[in-house]
C-alpha cells in the first residue's frame, strides 16, 4: 500500500500533459468485441481501470497488445485489441466487481454472439448505480433479458432487430451499451434522449470508422442503421476533460498558472465557465488551455447536470476550490445520490461545509490545515490532493488505489510544476 504526502503552500506553474480520457477509453476497448478484425486505440492512458478491463476482455478471448508509453512524459499508449475469437460470453463476478464499467461488454457481446452473461455490477461509494436503463434499452432492440444468481443474461439467438429507445434519463453507460449493440442489429435504431457526453461522440466516431452507420451522436437523437459486420480501424482516444478540469482547479487554488497541454476546449464549456466565475482567466492556445488564477477566488454556485451541463465528475474538485473562496458557494449534485463522501474528509482539513439533501453550502475559510485523510472514491481522492496542495503543513492521503484508477502519475506531474508531493510506502 502507498500514500501521498503533500506539503502545502507551493504555487503551481508550467505545463501539464493531459492523457487520453478514461471514460472514452473504456467503451472504446469494449467496441473491439464487435468485430473479428483488430481495433487499434492510440493515446490510451496508463490507468488501473484500463488494466482491469484489459484483463476481462482477455478472459473473454480478446487478444491485446500494448505498445509505447514507457516512462517519460505521458506519450499515451497504443493498444491493439483482436476480437477474432470470443471464447467466453460470460463476464464473471470476480472481474466485474473490480470495475462496474465492465457492464459495457453486455451490448457488444450479445450483438456479436447472440448471448452474453455479465455479473451484476455492485454499487459503489457514490451510489447504488443500477443498470435498469441498460437492460430496457437492449430489450427495445430485440434482446431477451433474464436476471438470475446475481448475473444478467442477454440473448438474441436470431440477432438484434433494432428499434426505438427512449431514455427517461440520459445515462452515459446505457447509451454506450445500446449504441454498440445497435451497430450490428439487422434494422434501424433510434435513441431518444441519449447521453450527449463527448465520450459518446468519440465512441460513435470509432464505430463509424469500423463501418457502422451512426448519425446524431452528441445531439438529442441518435440514428443507427445496423450493418452485418464491422471491420478493423485505428482510433485516437480523446483527451480527458475531467483530468484537465482537475488540474485547472489546482492552478486556481494555488494562485498559479498552468497550460493544460492537449486539452480540448470544445469539451469543457461548463468547466471553463465555472473557473471564470471563480475569478480565473482561461485562454485557448495552440498547445492547449491556459488557466491563470485570479487575484482572489470568488465564491460560485453550480449544479451538476448531464452534458453539456457541469460534469458530476468535477463536483468534488470544485468543492475543494470553493472551500478557500472569499465567501459562500452552493454546490448541488443532481446525478448521484451519494457523491459527498469527500465532505467529511475536507472538513478534517478545516473546510466549512454543510450538506442539506443534494446541496452543499461551502463557506470559504482563510486556510486549510494538513492532516491524514482517506480517499473514498476516484474523484474524491483527487479533491483531497487539491486541498493538500494549499493546506498548511503535511497532508497524507491513504487508499491511493482509488486515485490510480483515474489519474496517471499524479505526483510526478504535480512535482514537475512545483508541488511538494511524494508517494511513499504506507
Ligand atoms: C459514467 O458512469 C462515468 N463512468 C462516470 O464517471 C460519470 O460520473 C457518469 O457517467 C455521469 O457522467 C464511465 O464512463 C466509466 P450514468 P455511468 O449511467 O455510465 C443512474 C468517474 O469518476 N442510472 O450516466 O454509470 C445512476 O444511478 C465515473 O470516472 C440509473 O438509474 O453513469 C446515476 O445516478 C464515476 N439506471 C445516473 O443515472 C441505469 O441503468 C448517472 O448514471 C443507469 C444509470
Amino acid at each position: 500500500m502507498e500514500k501521498l504526502v503533500i506539503k502545502g503552500g507551493k504555487t503551481l506553474s508550467g505545463e501539464v500533459p493531459i492523457s487520453g480520457a478514461k471514460n472514452a477509453a473504456l467503451p472504446l476497448m469494449c467496441a473491439s468485441l464487435l468485430t473479428d478484425e483488430p481495433l487499434t486505440l492510440t493515446n490510451l492512458p496508463r490507468l488501473a481501470d484500463i488494466a482491469t478491463l484489459a484483463d476481462l476482455l482477455n478472459h473473454m478471448g480478446v487478444g491485446l497488445m500494448f505498445k509505447g508509453g514507457r516512462g517519460g512524459k505521458i506519450s499515451g499508449r497504443t493498444l491493439t485489441l483482436d476480437g477474432a475469437t470470443i471464447a467466453d460470453t460470460v463476464a464473471p463476478y470476480d472481474m466485474v466487481r473490480k470495475m462496474r464499467a465492465s457492464i459495457l461488454v453486455l451490448g457488444p457481446v450479445v450483438a456479436r454472439m447472440g448471448e452474453a452473461t455479465v455479473s451484476l455490477p455492485g454499487g459503489c461509494a457514490i451510489g447504488t448505480r443500477p443498470i435498469d436503463l441498460h437492460l430496457k434499452a437492449l430489450e427495445a432492440i430485440g434482446a431477451t433479458i433474464e436476471l438470475a444468481d446475481g448475473y444478467v443474461k442477454a440473448t438474441a439467438p436470431d440477432g438484434l432487430t433494432g428499434g426505438t429507445v427512449r431514455f427517461p434519463f440520459a445515462s452515459v453507460g446505457a447509451t454506450e451499451n445500446v449504441l454498440m449493440a445497435a451497430a450490428l442489429a439487422s434494422g434501424e435504431t433510434i435513441i431518444e434522449n441519449p447521453a450527449r457526453e463527448p465520450e459518446i461522440c468519440d465512441l460513435a466516431e470509432c464505430l463509424n470508422a469500423m463501418g457502422a452507420k451512426i448519425s446524431g451522436a452528441g445531439s438529442e437523437t441518435i440514428h443507427i442503421q445496423g450493418v452485418p459486420k464491422l471491420h478493423k480501424a485505428t482510433h485516437k482516444v480523446q483527451p480527458d476533460r475531467i483530468v484537465a478540469g482537475s488540474y485547472a482547479v489546482a492552478a486556481v487554488m494555488t494562485g498559479g498558472e498552468l497550460l493544460l497541454r492537449d486539452a480540448e476546449p470544445c469539451h469543457m464549456g461548463a468547466t471553463i465557465a465555472a473557473l471564470e466565475s471563480a475569478g480565473a482567466t482561461v485562454s485557448v492556445e495552440e498547445r492547449g488551455i491556459r488557466v491563470k488564477a485570479g487575484k482572489r477566488i470568488l465564491p460560485f454556485n453550480l449544479v451538476t447536470q448531464p452534458y453539456p451541463g457541469f460534469a458530476t465528475d468535477l463536483q468534488a474538485q470544485f468543492m475543494a476550490l470553493a472551500s478557500i473562496a472569499d465567501g459562500a458557494s452552493v454546490i448541488t449534485e443532481s446525478i448521484f445520490e451519494n457523491r459527498y463522501m469527500h465532505v467529511s474528509e475536507l472538513c478534517r482539513l478545516g473546510a466549512d461545509i454543510t450538506v442539506t439533501g443534494s446541496s452543499a453550502t461551502v463557506r470559504g475559510v482563510k486556510k486549510l490545515t494538513g492532516a491524514p485523510v482517506m480517499a473514498t472514491d476516484l474523484r474524491a481522492s483527487m479533491t483531497l490532493a487539491l486541498a493538500g496542495l494549499v493546506a498548511e503543513g503535511d497532508t497524507t492521503i491513504h487508499r491511493l488505489y482509488h486515485l490510480d484508477r483515474g489519474y496517471e502519475r499524479l505526483e510526478e506531474i504535480l512535482s514537475d510544476v512545483g508541488a511538494d508531493i511524494e508517494r511513499v510506502a504506507d
